[in-house]
This record gives C-alpha cells, structure tokens and sequence, in this order.
C-alpha cells in the first residue's frame, strides 16, 4: 500500500513531544513491512530548505497558499517531505500541542488532501495525526475522495478550536466547523487513540474533554492501538548520547551514568541513594502541579530527584526548589542528551500524570532500567501497572504518591529484589511491529475485509 502520514512533528527534525518519536517509528515499521510511506510535515522557519518536488495553491475561503512540497530525504526507508509557503510565513517555530497557527493548518491539510488524491502522489491510506490535521478526512470526504483515512488521537485535551470569526474567514461551516480535532473523528474512516485504556477513559465525559459523545457515535470505528518503543534508537547498549553504555548482565556502565547526571544536576555524588527522574513537557497533564504541591515533602525523603524539562509557567517553581533543596535537581532542558541521561542515570522514573493516552516515556525509562513510578491513568495503567512492571498509586493525591514513592525506596534499599525488578523491565518489549499490523488493517478498504459486507466504515 502507499501510505501518507500527515504529522506536525517528527524526530529529529521537530519533536515537542511524544508524536515526534511516533512519527519517527511508526512509518519505518510500516516501511519494512514492505508499503511505501511518505511522510509529510510543515516547514518551520529554520528547517533545511529540501528540494522542491511539487507546488500546489490552495484556498480556503478568503485565505490562500503558494504550498512548496521539498524532499527531505530517505530515512529508515520512508520519504520526509516539508510541507511549505513560498513567500509566507506560516509557522515560526514548532508549538506542538499548543493550538495556534489554526490557518496554516487547515491550508497545509488541504494541501495534503490534495496530494493524496494527485497522479503520481495518490495514497491508498492518509494516517492522520492530531487536530493539526483533522481536517483532512473532513475534506477528503467532501470532495468524494476514495483513499481511506485514519485518524489517530494522541492527545484529546487539545483540538484546534477556532473562533466564528476564523471559521467564517476560512469558510469553514457545519459540523465540527471550529473544532479541527472534531472534524477529523466524526469524518475519518477510522479513529483511533494510543492504548486500549485511554479509548477506554475518553468515552467518558469525565475524560472526555466534550467529545465523548461523539466517540462514542463511532461505536467499534473507534479502536485503541498501542504505541510502541523504537528499540534501534532507544537502546542503553548503543546509546550515543551516555557518558558510559550498558545493558542486563553487565550493568557498570549505569553507575557511570548516575554519577554523570548527579554531578550534572549539582546533586552529590553518591552511588547508593535512590535517584528519582521526572522527564516530560512541564505542563498541567503530567502531573507537575501535583509534584509541586508535595515538593517539601518529596526534599524530606531519602533520595535525589531530577526534573528534566520545560514549560515556561512552572520553570520558575522548579528552578527555585533546586536552589533550596540539596537533593533536588533541575534542567529546563527538552535536549534528547538530557532526557537520555536521566532515564540511565536513575534508578526511579515519576509519571504523576492527571491523564496519558499512552505515556511513551516510562516505556522508554523501562528499558533504561528506571524503575517506573506511576500514576494508574490511561496507557500506563495498561503498560505498567498491568504488566506489573512498575509501582503506581491511583489518585491526583499528594499522600499516594508519598506513599508509591516510599515503597519505591523501601525495595531500592532492600537491594537483591530491585535488580529482579530492574531487569525485569529492561527485558520487557512493547514493539512497534504489532501496533504497524494493526493500522495495516485499518488502512485497508472495510469492503475488502475477509468478513465483507462493510462498506467504507460507514
Ligand atoms: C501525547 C500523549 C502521550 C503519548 C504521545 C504519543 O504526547 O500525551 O501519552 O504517548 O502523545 O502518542
């Protein structure tokens, strides 16, 4: 099949969070199993210019676009192109999650759209992502367009919501008009999110961020498929970024890494005190008020944690508490070399998370032997607390995270049954290779399905 992955980020190119690494992994997963992938991104200021393979105007009620696609390459057996303006700027900087830039990205979808549909580009299969893109499968259905599309959820809380004022300028109207992530579930043939938990959790309307109730009218078109973990690229073995690598059975290269990370975090340097990391965007979701909320307390106990990451509105509360406390760390950092010396140089990984659709980063902390502690929501409760693989507590509650986090330090400190545990999660795989077999089927036309019967989805 000829694949097209519409995505706002990819790593290393762009990455702001963990849709980055999905659309780093996934389409190479798809490639080896045999389809083509084109992978296509916007190009932010500051990107390498590429080599102009296409041009296409595109409008959208009074806003219009001179669209470059540039070729940016084979990497791992999928084609990157740049999605950009000739002689406007539509995006500065990559702003991820937050929702701005709602015009360019209802331009870029449609530019996208019509590639999918254009000879010598036709997609049987458009993989959509996010709300940035939502409005493809919108599109692509009023147009009467016959490529599938599929649209995965990666984050409900944001949706690209416009106000009436854009939505008119756009001449966007009817259902979902200002509302790009609302677009794309009530249109895309298929809707997915990224575990079974988290699909779970959105059709109610305590998770549901509003949409609930139009999930739930997608009935069984609305699937979970769990993210998986690039191996190649996340592996303590190999890792480029480590002052010292190593892996089960010869462990000695992790002792070299904590002590780096302690030194870095101007912690001191002591091999036997437990090491706590917390990795991630420095936003409400993940659990930092929750963190903050119970930091003296957390500087009470008999560890050394170290923050790595960024967001402008609680920088300032961490950096203030690496300064009072002697065993608390601080990076507002979101450099890959920074996050991969956390996950190796600790011996705890802390995901308070409110919510997590899949939480790729305790994964990843598992096979660095970073010992998850998590908050039982979404993808973790799935991947960790299931599996048995971590420590967790169930609520936003600063007395069960105490309480996680002790017993943590408590079998850290009984020494023989932490390194069972440590290995343990080194061991533990969640591949990519199971998750590309399932989107193979929902790329595939419903009617060809060896059941029958179905058309299109709906
Ligand atoms: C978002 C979610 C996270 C998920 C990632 C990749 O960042 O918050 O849980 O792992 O997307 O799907």
């Amino acid at each position: 099949m000829r694949i097209h992955f519409a995505t706002s980020e990819v790593f290393p190119f762009v990455k702001v969070g963990g849709l980055g690494d999905v659309a780093q992994a996934l389409p190479k997963s798809l490639a080896r199993r045999g389809h083509r992938v084109d992978l296509f991104f916007p190009r932010y200021t500051g990107l390498p210019a590429g080599r102009t393979v296409a041009r296409l105007e595109v409008a959208a009620g009074r806003a219009r676009a001179r669209f470059e696609v540039a070729d940016q390459g084979d990497h791992d057996g999928v084609r990157y192109y740049t999605v950009g303006a000739a002689e406007q700027r539509l995006w500065d900087r990559p702003e991820g999650y937050v929702e701005k830039n709602l015009a360019s990205f209802v331009l870029f979808s449609r530019a996208l759209a019509r590639l999918a549909v254009s000879p010598g580009w036709r997609a049987d299969a458009v993989h959509c992502n996010d709300w940035h893109v939502g409005h493809i499968p919108a599109y692509l259905r009023r147009r009467g367009a016959r490529c599938r599309t599929v649209l995965t959820i990666h984050n409900l809380a944001y949706q690209g919501l416009f106000p009436q004022s854009l939505a008119d300028r756009l001449g966007l109207t009817g259902y979902g008009a200002g509302n790009l992530l609302a677009q794309g579930i009530a249109h895309a043939d298929a809707v997915t999110t990224v575990s079974d938990r988290y699909r779970d959790e959105t059709l109610s309307p305590l998770h549901g961020c509003g949409l609930d109730g139009l999930l739930r009218s997608r009935g069984e078109d609305y699937t979970g498929v769990l993210n998986g973990v690039d191996y190649d690229h996340f592996h303590p073995g190999a890792d480029r970024h480590l002052p010292a690598r190593y892996d089960v059975g010869d462990m000695a290269g992790k002792a070299v890494c904590k002590a780096e990370l302690q030194r870095a975090s101007g912690l001191p340097v002591d091999a036997d005190v437990p090491l706590i990391a917390f990795v991630g965007r420095l936003v409400k979701q993940k659990g930092v008020e929750l963190l903050l909320d119970s930091i003296d307390e957390l500087a009470g106990l008999e560890a050394q944690f170290v923050v790595v990451g960024t967001g402008d509105r609680f920088e300032h509360a961490f950096a203030r508490a690496a300064r009072f406390y002697p065993n608390i760390g601080f990076h507002p950092d979101s450099a890959e070399r920074v996050a991969r010396l956390a996950y190796a140089g600790s011996d705890m990984f802390l995901a308070p998370s409110e919510f997590e659709p899949c939480g790729l980063a305790p994964l990843i902390a598992l096979r660095y032997g970073s010992v998850p502690v998590v908050r039982r929501v979404g993808g973790m409760a799935q991947t960790i607390v299931d599996t048995g693989l971590g420590l967790s507590f169930p609520g936003n509650d600063r007395a069960q995270l105490l309480g996680a986090l002790w017993e943590g330090i408590e079998r850290y400190r009984a020494g023989q049954g932490w390194a069972r545990l440590r290995d343990r999660a080194m061991r533990a795989r969640f591949t990519w290779d199971e998750a590309a077999r399932r989107y193979e089927r929902l790329y595939r036309p419903a009617a060809v399905d060896a059941a029958g019967g179905k058309e299109r989805g709906r």
